[in-house]
């Protein structure tokens, strides 16, 4: 895959300027980035605050899959950013939680959305990963709840990488990786997955709309990324692409994340 960088001072959200290339004939490998964005997003609608001092950016894929395959690309840019900023920040302490946060301790340092667009015959016609790495944040921007939630990693580690190394770093790993999945599909992202993840053996608590929904030990993810959670009295449901939070250990009540 041919890499074409794209890099922007101001957007709304990278993944809208992705998907617009895309719609009008975009190639795969098209990396949008802006410096900062003004109307970011994150899952379940949220708000993704993105001022200057993060990365922000979208890739545009065409991959030849089925469209049930698609949801392991997300898992697959987890895979990669995990892999490229333990190295980076040479630490182990980074990893993943279900279904693609990226964890540094109980803090998140990046997020991933995924979205994609079918063909009138049902093939793919293009998915996009959007991808918000905290690589150095200006402290007002980190308040309230997020600072309790979130964390930069500059700031955690006393680096001064630029946002530019992070890219690099993050592409190297996915476009290989990218590559052997289109050939010989999950079995190359899901082990590294589950060895990376922080949720594996954890209890958790399924949210939908911050509410909890189901409760139990989180016992395993299948092929298609749905985490399998057992509840107390032995019953198991899998959970598509949701939101969990993770009990700290020891404490039944409370939640860390
Ligand atoms: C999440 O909720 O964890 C996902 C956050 C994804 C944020 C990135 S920043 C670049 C791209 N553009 C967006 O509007 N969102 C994604």
């Amino acid at each position: 895959m041919k890499i074409e960088l794209r890099h922007y001072d101001v957007l709304g959200s990278t993944n809208e300027t992705a998907a617009e290339a895309a719609a009008s004939g975009g190639r795969e490998g098209l990396v949008i980035v802006a410096s900062r964005q003004t109307g970011g997003h994150g899952r379940m609608d949220r708000v993704w605050s993105s001022p200057a001092g993060g990365l922000w950016f979208t890739i545009l894929l065409r991959p030849r899959v089925e469209p049930r395959h698609v949801a392991e690309l997300t898992l697959l840019a987890g895979v990669a950013a995990a892999r490229a900023l333990r190295i980076l920040y040479e630490s182990d302490d980074i990893r993943i939680k279900w279904p693609n946060d990226i964890l540094l301790g109980a803090k998140k340092v990046a997020g991933i959305l995924s979205e994609m667009r079918l063909t009138e015959r049902g093939d793919i016609d293009y998915a996009i990963i959007g991808a918000g790495v905290n690589v150095s944040l200006p402290d007002d921007a980190l308040t309230g709840e997020l600072r309790e939630k979130a964390a930069s990693l500059n700031d955690s580690f006393g680096t001064n990488l630029s946002t530019d190394e992070v890219l690099r770093a993050i592409l190297a790993e996915f476009i290989p990786l990218y590559e052997s999945w289109q050939d010989r599909g999950a079995e190359v992202i899901l082990p590294e997955w589950r060895a990376l993840s922080c949720t594996l053996g954890n209890m958790v608590a399924v949210l939908d709309d911050d509410r909890v929904i189901y409760e139990g030990l989180a016992v395993s993810i299948d092929g298609s990324g749905r985490l399998a959670v057992r509840a107390s009295d032995g019953s198991e449901r899998r959970f598509d692409f949701g939101e969990i939070s993770i009990r700290p250990k020891g404490e039944a009540g409370e939640t860390d994340s």
